[in-house]
């Protein structure tokens, strides 16, 4: 996505050098304008380099390579406005077109979403609470400030809201409305099978693909449910319904209980195959035990999902392979009797809980491979593949 960042002359403008490396590095192509203010709490060289781009300051003053106010407009997909200071919002609430990021707010059509930063008093006045409700009615999504400790020292609201809440909002308003009355479960992350109280089998898998998965429903519109291991690190969308479980057997039942009210399950958790078939109820002394512990096969969650429910359903698996990834998902898609099989290559490049992996999409219909090469990206893609089936047959059925 283009994405413009506006940033006024407050002390948390430092803040917003994070947001920018954090929207580069999500994908998104950065364009930073300062007010000529901000210019004096950051260096517009900060921002060049971390956006790749010349930085707008003036309007009559343009570094070569930006481009005008007008084309800016045009350019940007979203516009994030970060710090926005008390006088900035008096501005663009009133419409005062004076400087390049007030000129460029006036002619941006797309979504705009506001980090307001300044004095607790500053933001409490009521001229203050005033224009941030105009700038909403205008359609500007405000996200903060937080309650905190300010640079003054002074404890208040006032605090610019974190880069990551304003890329979750980002997010959020971008993301379309594909899935609107979708039901959907989704399982993520290792389960822990006890040996004794201290003692467990598991695996390294951190669950970050079924979170962003289930965050990404959320946000196109679906009522999601998570199932989730211990190992779950990342956190879940506040849209988003969490059941917490730590065994392979817990989350059988979770998913059983649940199945009857949905549409759509993705089986993203990495099961444990297995669990000690004996489990101490202590914590014995090691010389005590045996080191062969005998195991009994945890249920197949998914396959026993895709027998229940299977055409009536969309059901969607995960294959997580140290090799030949592609052939063994669709091998497993038509053992589980599976819509879909996300294939995926682990131990190699690419570890557990890493944002970056290879994938592909694996159906009925032949493969094809994720692009992008994040989890993000595949989480939307899949998301993507969903919405046409649904779409496509007027329903989720085959
Ligand atoms: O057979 P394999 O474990 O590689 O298959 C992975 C897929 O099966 C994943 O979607 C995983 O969530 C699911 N699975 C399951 N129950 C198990 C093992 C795997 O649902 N006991």
């Amino acid at each position: 996505m283009r994405v413009l960042v506006g940033v006024s002359g407050g002390i948390a403008a430092y803040k917003s050098c994070e947001l920018v490396s954090r929207l580069v590095q999500s994908g998104h192509e950065v364009r930073v304008i300062l007010t000529p203010k901000a210019a004096e709490f950051v260096a517009p060289m900060t921002f060049r380099a971390l956006s790749g781009h010349p930085v707008s300051t003036s309007v009559v003053d343009e570094p070569e390579g930006a481009l005008s106010h007008i084309a800016l407009s045009h350019w940007a997909d979203a516009l994030i406005i970060a710090p926005a200071t008390a006088s900035l919002m008096a501005r663009l609430a009133t419409g005062l077109a004076d400087d390049m990021l007030s000129l460029v707010y006036l002619g941006f059509r797309g979504h705009v979403i506001m980090a307001p930063a300044m004095e607790p008093d500053m933001w409490r006045h009521p001229r203050t609470q005033a224009n941030a409700r105009i700038l909403n009615d205008d359609g500007v999504v405000m996200v903060g400030p937080g309650e905190g400790r300010l640079a003054s020292g002074r404890i208040g609201p006032g605090r610019m809201a974190e880069p990551a809440e304003v890329l979750e909002r980002l997010g959020d308003v971008t993301a379309p409305h594909d899935l609107s009355g979708l039901r959907m479960l989704i399982t993520a992350g290792s389960t822990w099978e006890p040996f004794d109280p201290v003692r467990l089998l598991t695996n390294p898998s951190t669950g970050l693909m079924g979170v962003l998965i289930a965050n990404q429903a959320a946000r196109r519109g679906a009522r999601v449910v998570l199932v989730k291991g211990p190992s779950v690190i990342a956190p879940a969308h506040a849209a988003v319904e969490q059941l917490g479980v730590t065994t392979a057997l817990q989350m059988a039942e979770a998913v059983h209980s649940r199945m009857p009210d949905v549409d759509i399950f993705v089986g993203a958790a990495a099961v444990s195959d297995f669990r000690p078939a004996e489990q101490l109820a202590r914590k014995a002394p090691k010389e005590s035990l045996s080191l062969t512990w005998r195991m009994e096969p945890n249920p197949d969650i998914i396959r026993d999902v895709a027998q229940r429910y299977g055409g009536q359903k969309l059901i969607i698996g995960f294959a997580a392979q140290t090799e030949d990834a592609v052939r063994q998902a669709q091998e497993k898609r038509q053992a589980k009797g599976l819509d879909a099989m996300v294939a995926n290559v682990v131990g190699g490049r690419h570890g557990f809980g890493e944002a970056k992996h290879e994938a592909w999409l694996v159906t009925a219909d032949g493969v094809d491979a994720m692009t992008g090469g994040t989890k993000q990206d595949t989480a939307e893609q899949l998301l993507d593949w969903i919405s046409r089936r649904v779409q496509g047959d007027g329903g989720w059925n085959r």
